[in-house]
């Protein structure tokens, strides 16, 4: 870590604080946020909020910028109700706003579940490769993290899944669909395997839902309202990775669960009033989800046309390889102005879809790097 100059007491080493053990070595997460022509490694919608939503968005923050003295509505009701109207319309499940819950990005949902139901002596698994939060927020919160890999073709293996999940009798599994970083989908009738055989729950993490024509895990919660909770985000399709606003969908004794842990007003007056501006606008954002699946299929026919291996993708983004030295791949594409993701499998490199222009650029340096 770089300090800036003039810092007080920088000359003190991490290693030097009495940090919990389990804390000791590790690093922070955390993409590299470089200032690149093209930058495809987050994740994110590449295009911007549209000019109504921002005209919308100005004069709701003047409006409420009056009150800001006030602490927000601790419980965020409105933006709940919004929520459970946009999830019942998105997944054709109808809930209420006591299904629903709201926090700062679904990394918030996360650690708030693993608060409430990980813990110390308690553990979760994982199918990796996959979100690499998943562990991070099991050691902040002293859940011990157990990763199953996954098979040959990065699926699920649900025989070594189910063998684990019995012999390790996890608390909590994560299964992350599509899955980040290989884009596959895992079938509702696997996800109900998967929490048939667990003691515990299963948070099933879908992210990037509205890129996947598949159905959503949702439709499992009548069936399992003591075992299943979903956590979603507002952060890729719905193009709001900076309002930071994500959300879990399940039986209302999880909304009181999580209750129990959150920190008082942890989402501002402003983070719930931009959210339910962006839901007003769900139809003309979600609108680009189309264009991105087109072109994420032009761009698989590209890299596959050059002879990489891409995976198959429900998602925004596609996992590709085989290289020799996938760490020296991703420093070739930097090199030529590409910042795309190693995410640490030998081997594979992970590539977001981003506007057109940029998906040509990222095409020209792939054939570059497959002949270096
Ligand atoms: C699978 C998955 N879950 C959760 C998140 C967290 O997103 P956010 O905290 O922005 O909602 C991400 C972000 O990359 C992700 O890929």
């Amino acid at each position: 870590m770089q300090f800036s100059e003039g810092t007080l007491a920088a000359s003190t080493s991490i290693d030097a604080l009495p940090l919990r053990g389990e804390l000791r070595g590790k690093s922070a997460y955390g993409a590299p946020q470089l200032s690149v022509p093209v930058a495809l490694n987050t994740n994110e919608n590449p295009y911007p909020p549209s000019p109504a939503l921002i005209a919308d968005l100005v004069a709701e923050t003047k409006r409420l910028a009056e009150s800001l003295n006030r602490y927000p509505e601790r419980d965020s009701v409105e933006l709940r109700e919004d929520l459970a109207a946009y999830v019942s319309k998105q997944t054709g499940v109808r809930v209420s706003r006591d299904n629903l819950w709201a926090a700062n990005g679904s990394n918030e949902i996360l650690q708030q579940l693993l608060q409430a139901f990980g813990g110390p002596g308690r553990s979760a698994m994982g199918f990796a490769p996959s979100y690499s939060m998943h562990p991070i927020l099991s050691a902040g919160t002293q859940t011990e993290f157990l990763a199953v890999e996954r098979g040959a073709d990065f699926t699920i293996d649900m025989e070594v899944a189910l063998e684990q999940i019995a012999q390790q009798r996890p608390d909590i599994v994560f299964v992350t669909t599509p899955n980040n970083p290989t884009g596959d989908v895992t079938e509702l009738a696997d996800i109900e395997r998967l929490i048939e055989a667990t003691e515990g729950i299963v948070i099933v993490d879908e992210a990037y839902a509205e890129f996947s024509p598949s159905p959503s895990a949702v439709q499992l919660i009548e069936r399992y309202p003591d075992k299943l909770v979903v956590s979603r985000t507002m952060s890729k399709a719905f193009d709001f990775a900076g309002g930071r606003l994500g959300y879990f969908v399940a039986a209302p004794a999880f909304v009181e669960a999580v209750m129990l842990v959150r920190l008082p007003y942890h989402l501002s007056v402003l983070s719930q009033a931009a959210a339910r501006v962006a839901l007003r606008h769900a139809d003309e954002t979600l609108a680009t989800v189309d264009k991105l699946a087109r072109e994420r299929d032009r761009v698989r026919a590209g890299l596959e046309d050059i002879g990489y291996e891409v995976a198959h993708s429900e998602s925004n983004f596609l996992f590709f390889g085989n290289f020799a030295d996938s760490h020296e791949a991703w420093q070739a594409f930097l090199d030529r102005g590409v910042l795309i993701r190693d995410v640490g499998v030998p081997g594979r490199l992970r590539v977001t879809i981003g506007l057109d222009h940029e998906n040509d650029a990222f095409l020209d340096v792939a054939k570059d790097v497959a002949h270096d």
